[in-house]
């Protein structure tokens, strides 16, 4: 087995490209399974590890469990030529790796608190198995502190090795979105830091086999935590800047789209495009995430929080709308007939955690709309087990309704025609537009009541 901790860099990348080095990947999740199956692809012999069996028997198979471009075919050849293999069983994944990735989830609890658990309980079982001279880098998320803290703690009190002195440990947060993972791993610049020169120059190796986008090594541990959370916090307020402006631009009765896009010829603005909220496993926690570590520390992150809320508030905003147009047809919400086109929480994924859409769903009912939901990446039975219930077409979905509210611009919606979504809807019909792929004139030439987020020109 390979003592990555006594070998150069150009020794660790060739020992990979050989079939030399063993890793186990915890976590077979939207970014941990593209991470197994591109080292798996560069010659390194890697078993995947996740806690849920039906992952697990998936993986095994050559059966992604997520829809990824590229990983079904990958996963298949991999799998089929023996370089990737599954388990549930980290301590026996362990006793035969020479390093470890750990990509599980990081969470928020309910009292907006940081959950590291199954952080710690993945470190807890690495911890059972593995050997002096071996290398763990985290790769989930998390605040700075925490890889030194509940990685190398957990694992010195469960084995007595100790970071720096038995084994490496490094910190390396992962940078893609869901949907292109695979291309996003391979070509991003990765950040890596490490608790010594040692854990950082093995590390920075083993990324610079995945991406060609280089490796940016920082200094420790914690510059690599912050980096991740202040890229995303930086994306969330910015967010936030935009959908208060565009909530503004409706009471001033101006198009923000049309001030937005003006106002970004000036070459240090980059408003961004407002809409219904922002979803996902990534920005809704990761703001949380940064407000613990700060609390820790005495510090509260006025800004940081309050761009937070007012992001989560956008789907009430979006209710808002969507009972005005209904207002200005003649109707209220309650018992109207409304169609909420787009779940996932972003344009072309099949990817619903956390989307704004399904908060709006919820605001809907219990004002008392009869919903549907129309997604082109779910099918029926997705939609119908997050309590949504649809139609097999976006056309028989939206016929007869009163209000269709587009939430995210997804391919098929661009494609829409706006007459004919019209005419399949019941008279007088309103549209929410919260994607802005639909020209509010043609709406209005089409015969809707439009609104919009941030169409200020078309409230009224
Ligand atoms: N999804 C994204 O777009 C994205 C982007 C950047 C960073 N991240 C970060 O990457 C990390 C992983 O995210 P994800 O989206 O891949 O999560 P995910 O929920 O898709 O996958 C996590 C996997 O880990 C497994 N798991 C949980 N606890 C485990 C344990 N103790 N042992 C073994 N397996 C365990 C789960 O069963 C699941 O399959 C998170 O910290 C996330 O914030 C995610």
């Amino acid at each position: 087995m390979a003592n990555l901790m006594e070998m150069d860099p150009e020794g660790i990348k060739s020992a990979i490209a050989s079939g030399g080095v063993r890793i186990a990947v915890i976590g077979l999740g939207w970014m941990g399974l593209p991470t197994a199956c591109i080292l798996a692809d560069r010659g390194a012999r890697v078993t995947g590890v996740d806690s849920d069996e039906g992952i697990v028997e998936a993986v095994s198979n050559g059966e992604p469990p997520i829809q990824e471009p590229g990983l079904k075919q990958l996963l298949e050849r991999l799998v089929k030529g023996g370089r990737l293999k599954a388990t549930t069983d980290i301590a026996g994944a362990a006793a035969e790796s020479d390093a470890f990735i750990i990509v599980v989830p990081t969470a928020v609890g309910r009292d907006g608190g940081a959950d590291y658990r199954a952080i710690e309980k993945a470190s807890k079982g690495i911890a059972e198995g593995m050997r002096p001279g071996s290398l763990v880098i985290l790769e989930s998320t998390c605040g700075p502190g925490v890889t030194e803290r509940v990685v190398g703690g957990t694992i010195e009190k469960a084995s007595g090795l100790r970071a720096g002195r038995d084994y490496g440990l490094a910190h390396s947060p992962i940078r893609a979105m869901a949907g292109r993972a695979l291309q996003d791993l391979q070509t991003y610049p990765r950040v890596v830091g490490g608790i010594d020169a040692r854990s950082l120059e093995a590390a920075a190796a083993i990324k610079e086999v995945m991406t060609k986008g280089g490796v940016v090594k920082v200094r420790d541990l914690r510059t690599a935590e912050a980096t991740k959370l202040f890229e995303a916090v930086y994306r969330d307020v910015n967010i936030a800047l935009a959908n208060e402006l565009a909530i503004l631009s409706e009471k001033l009765g101006i198009d923000y789209i049309e001030a937005m896009r003006a106002a970004n010829t000036q070459p240090y603005s980059h408003l961004h495009v407002p809409g219904a909220g922002v979803g996902g496993h990534c920005l809704p926690i990761y703001p949380y995430l940064l407000a613990s570590s700060a609390s820790e520390h005495g510090v509260s992150l006025k800004l940081v929080m309050e761009s937070r809320h007012l992001n989560e508030d956008m789907p009430r905003h979006v209710a808002r709308l969507c009972a005005d147009a209904l207002r200005a047809s003649g109707r209220s919400l309650r018992r109207a007939r409304v169609c909420i086109l787009g779940v996932a929480f972003r344009a072309n994924v099949k990817e619903a955690r956390l989307s704004p859409s399904l908060e709006l769903a919820r605001i809907l009912s219990r004002r008392g709309a009869i919903l549907k939901a129309y997604d082109p990446f779910f099918s029926r039975a997705e939609l119908s087990k997050m309590g949504l219930s649809s139609e097999p077409t976006l056309l028989q979905t939206i016929s007869g309704a009163h209000c269709a509210i587009i939430t995210v611009p997804h391919d098929e919606f661009k494609a829409l025609d706006v007459r004919a979504l019209a005419s399949n809807m019941a008279k007088s019909p309103c549209l929410v537009d919260c994607a802005h792929i639909i020209d509010p004139a043609e709406a209005e030439k089409a015969g809707f009541i439009y609104r919009g987020v941030g169409r200020g020109l078309w409230s009224k």
